[in-house]
């Protein structure tokens, strides 16, 4: 008999998006149960990476205006942005600004005492609202000590969801492990919303925690639900060197420039207005250019990379503005940026792609909304600019937080739990993985998968580099890696991890395929064999379904309202 839990509303991920959820369902229905299931501690989530700034238009008097807001983003998407998505995260962002002042965020101030805000890449004014250079951990603490007010939400710390239960239309249930106890439950509720972030550690290089699997987008793909976008995967300019940890666009915001190993500020000759303030694909494929021709810097690893200098911002500005990324700097390469440029280079950052909703963030099943990065609502289309994605967390999670808190109090009649959904389930997870057999390390399978999207779906690519990885990753997939020599039931991280490493197989598959499918170069997918963009063919949506043959790959409409597409130019 399978232990199990009542609630009415579950938010699967503890971070941005799934607090802002829950705050917003508290508010709307103080009545409901709402459960907070994450796999981490909350403030382990992710969110509290985010270093640079939240984009809101909140200075009209000062010439800033949501129709440019909206028009940044539309171009920084190359196009492939719904429109009319855009539109409400613009329009909606500058009271959230004000919401989480109001509940304690403490953001950073202009001298006339207003709040902060500065230049980020892609933008025509400086939006990027910021708290220094660590955004993400004070939005996250303010949202945290905000939900400890509504007694009806309830935290499941360190529980690793493993399936999404629905009937076929409406959503059920999940099933989920007690990490502290090993102990595999259901739980039954009426909606649910699916907060579990990005997938970017399907990457070896990269600025994402080592806890940001794609466990939460497979559960949703493996339940029938399409996955959007996923080849559209975005280098940030500027990972440091060796570990890939993120230095903020705040530093370009804030002046710092990137030289090659001519001492050139090499991005006059590709973005010859914005420089190093273009957007992220643009930078990125300047940066990696610049290296394939031999301007670039050889760092003590091997690795190739450039030079960010903020020496010329001085010590006191940095300590003042950027002191996350200088302790960075010092703890993890060794470098005082007040004394010496950093060695960066084009690092997996954000995935435009997740999974598919509408506007409004509600799935292909009715019960169930995803929001933040795990949702693909084409926001960000090809291309995200910096800012807004902690800008559409909190867009998303008040969006969706707000929709399911209603549809619960709508009191639809429940469905029939699908008890044999749980039990195939159990038999998947404890069968084919806890007890399953094998002589190759997990762990050195996951390495080699990372490592082997790196070399093959990077920056740059092309149809021979994205088969070859696509064949490779199938093949390592045959390997019989698929077992845990852990066998303790308490904490058993090895467990876990290669549960993670199950849904990593299938989203760089998905990842892949979508690449092959799109043969043109837009936003952050740049093919060098098909270098132009084709509206023709792919101003397009894909969508990809989970098959147990072989996935199955549709396209879906992009909403254009005002914008025509046009060449893109910084
Ligand atoms: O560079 C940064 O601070 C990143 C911000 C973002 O991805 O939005």
């Amino acid at each position: 008999m399978v232990n199990s839990i009542d609630s009415d509303l579950l938010i699967v991920g503890s971070g941005l998006a799934g607090l802002r959820a829950a705050i917003q369902a508290a508010k709307v229905a103080p009545h409901i149960k709402i459960a907070v299931i994450s796999k981490l501690q909350v403030m382990r989530s992710h969110s509290v990476s985010a270093e640079g700034g939240t984009a809101a238009v909140l200075y009209p008097e000062d010439g800033d205006t949501i129709e440019s807001h909206v028009y940044d983003t539309v171009k920084g998407s190359d196009f492939l942005g719904d429109q009319d998505v855009i539109e409400k995260l613009v329009s909606e962002m500058p009271s959230e600004v004000y919401q989480l002042e109001h509940w304690g965020m403490p953001w950073s101030r202009r001298e006339d005492g207003r709040i902060g805000q500065r230049n980020f890449g892609g933008y025509s004014f400086p939006r990027a609202t910021f708290a220094q250079d660590k955004v993400g951990f004070y939005e996250m603490q303010t949202l945290y000590d905000t939900c400890q007010k509504f007694d009806n939400i309830e935290f499941y710390n360190e529980w690793f969801v493993t399936s999404i239960i629905h009937d076929g239309q409406r959503f059920c249930g999940i099933t989920a492990i007690e990490m502290s106890s090993g102990t595999f439950y259901t739980f039954k509720a009426k909606a649910l919303i699916i907060a579990t972030g990005g997938a970017g550690r399907v990457y070896s290089f990269s600025t994402y925690a080592l806890a940001s699997t794609p466990d939460g987008l497979d559960m949703a793909y493996r339940a029938g639900m399409a996955l959007k976008d996923m080849e559209f995967v975005q280098f940030h300019p500027t990972g440091i060197l060796p570990s890939g940890i993120l230095i903020t666009e705040g530093a370009r915001g804030e002046g710092g420039y990137l030289l090659n190993n001519k001492g050139e500020r090499f991005m006059k000759k590709y973005a010859p207005s914005k420089l190093e303030l273009a957007s992220r694909d643009v930078v990125s494929r300047a940066m990696i250019t610049e290296i394939n021709e031999g301007h670039g810097f050889k760092h003590d690893t091997g690795v190739d990379c450039m030079k960010l200098d903020l020496r010329h911002l001085g010590k006191e500005l940095i300590i003042r503005k950027l002191p996350a990324i200088r302790e960075i700097s010092l703890k993890f390469s060794g470098i005082d940026p007040a004394d010496e440029p950093i060695d960066v280079r084009p690092v997996c950052h954000y995935m435009m792609g997740g999974l598919h909703t509408n506007i409004d963030g509600a799935t292909e099943i009715q019960g169930i909304w995803a929001a933040g990065e795990a949702a693909c609502n084409s926001v960000h289309g090809a291309n995200r600019l910096g800012a807004n994605s902690t800008a559409e967390c909190l867009v998303w999670g008040k969006i969706t937080g707000e929709l399911a808190a209603k549809y619960i109090l709508d009191g639809k009649p429940s469905v029939p739990f699908p008890l044999h959904l749980v039990a195939n389930e159990e038999k998947r997870i404890y069968d084919g993985i806890f007890r399953g057999t094998g002589s190759v390390n997990p762990y050195e399978v996951r390495q080699t998968l990372t490592e082997i999207m790196n070399n093959k779906a990077y920056v740059f690519r092309n149809e021979n580099d994205l088969v070859d990885g696509l064949k490779l990753i199938r093949e390592l997939k045959q390997k019989t890696w698929k077992h845990v020599d852990d066998r303790a039931k308490e904490y058993n991280t090895n467990f876990t991890n290669v549960m993670e490493l199950d849904s990593m197989f299938r989203v760089a598959e998905v990842i892949l395929m979508g690449a092959i499918w799109r043969k043109e170069s837009r936003g952050a997918h740049a093919r060098t064999d098909y270098p132009d963009r084709d509206d023709k063919n792919f101003l397009t949506h894909t969508l990809v379904y989970y098959d147990t043959k072989e996935p199955v790959i549709k396209t879906h409409p992009v909403t254009i309202t005002k914008y025509k597409p046009v060449e893109r130019k910084y």
